[in-house]
């Protein structure tokens, strides 16, 4: 806050004030000749009489003291743009000699106070340089896989499937057993499969686990030999971290009654080395059709459906081999940056070792996708890794994914 001069004390401060020039006149001196010399008298005489500095009598001006008038200074000391002390401030403010100003450098930013008030007038701006790159600012933002996850569930909504879910930790029996897979199987080993020390023993339907026993020892009600060995029920009571999410459409299988469309996502895990293609954990995409109607011609279908709709061209089918299903492919698109075709995942026709002991007399078709591997390749992400380990915030920050 500051101070400056109105109309009049600008004048008083050049000319002086009305009792000052009173009390430079000789004593005694007549009224009409003082007036002569200080044309505002009344307040001269208003003012000095107050201080006790004259007398008035017969018509005459006595002038009793000539001390220097503080008010004098103080209009020169605010015209210089000095500050003066509390009192003779509000001495001048009363006599309307001096104002409040608001001090304005340059303006910066205009706000209403400054248009309201006035103040810009006469001020100058602060000038801006447009050109100059402001601070980035990182809002938060999903995760890439969460958004994705998000993507996917919309492209099989809108293709007309229901979503369905499983336990992680999952029975060997849903995981393997009744996707026919025999008890001797690679897949089924320590070195491929996590087992869970707790719970030891999973709870497996009764009636249903031993016709699938049958079809794995003979062929059961499907009529086909089956694989030949004795199954044991206990081995279809271990419980393991699900390796796929095809335990998943096995459940389903034993509840749905054609046609149905389903789908799953959601973790599995296997004990791999870990590689820039190859995580212990990640994330499977699973899909059943179950309708008399479809073929092998269908699941290629559905398969390229999805790829293009996630935004790839280049894939190609390969002949694959799963326990499981026949005929059986293997996605793949092409991996620009290495080079090399990579593989997407796993899909076929269940066999009828799967599908009749579950009840389901009809085609199914069947596939397991990996989905960190086509994100990867969608971000131009060389390493897997980066999704889970990495904690790279520039990968959530920078990346162009929506
Ligand atoms: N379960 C297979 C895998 O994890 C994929 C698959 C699913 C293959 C369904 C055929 C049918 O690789």
């Amino acid at each position: 806050m500051g101070y400056e001069l109105t109309a009049e004390g600008k004048k008083y401060a050049k000319i002086g004030l009305p009792e000052v020039r009173l009390l430079k006149l000789k004593s005694p001196i007549d009224i009409r000749e003082a007036r002569r010399v200080v044309p505002e008298l009344n307040i001269a005489i208003f003012w000095a009489r107050k201080q006790g500095w004259i007398e008035i009598r017969n018509g005459k001006i006595y002038i009793l003291k000539r001390p220097e008038v503080p008010e004098q200074s103080g209009l020169e000391r605010i015209a210089r743009g000095e500050k003066v002390d509390e009192d003779l401030t509000k001495r001048l403010l009363a006599r309307g000699l001096i104002k409040e100003v608001r001090k304005v450098g340059k303006i910066k930013e205009l706000t209403r106070e400054i248009i309201k008030k006035n103040l810009w007038k006469g001020s100058t701006f602060t000038s801006y340089n447009i050109q100059i790159i402001g601070k980035r600012e990182y809002p938060g933002r999903v995760h890439i896989l969460t958004y994705w996850i998000r993507k996917i569930r919309e492209i099989f909504f809108d293709l007309g499937f229901q979503e369905a879910e499983g336990p992680l930790v999952e029975s060997a029996f849903w995981n393997f057993d009744a996707l026919f897979v025999p008890q001797d199987h690679p897949a089924r080993e320590l070195a491929a499969t996590f087992y869970m020390k707790r719970p030891k023993r999973a709870r497996i339907p009764k009636g249903l686990a031993e016709e699938v026993g049958r079809t794995h020892e003979d062929g059961g009600v499907t009529g086909s030999r089956g694989w030949q060995y004795r199954w044991d029920r206990k081995k279809a009571e271990q419980t393991v971290l699900r390796t796929h999410t095809t335990s998943v459409s096995a459940r389903m299988l034993s509840q749905l009654k054609p046609p149905a469309k389903i789908f799953a996502i959601g973790k599995v895990f296997r004990n791999e080395t870990i590689d820039y293609k190859h995580l212990p954990e990640f994330i499977q995409i699973e899909g059943i059709v179950v309708d008399e109607s479809v073929s092998f011609r269908d699941l290629l279908g559905y398969l390229k459906e999805f790829y293009t709709r996630l935004g790839f061209r280049k894939i190609r089918f390969r002949p694959a081999y799963f326990p499981y299903t026949e005929l059986s492919v293997e996605p793949e698109v092409y991996f620009e940056e290495k080079g090399e075709w990579l593989e997407l995942g796993g899909a076929g026709i269940f066999r009828p070792e799967v599908t009749q002991p579950l009840g389901i007399d009809c085609p199914v078709l069947a596939w397991g996708l990996g989905l960190e591997r086509p994100i990867m390749l969608r971000l131009g992400l060389r390493d897997i890794r980066n999704f889970y380990y990495r904690n790279d915030l520039s990968l959530l920050r920078e990346a162009k994914w929506q």
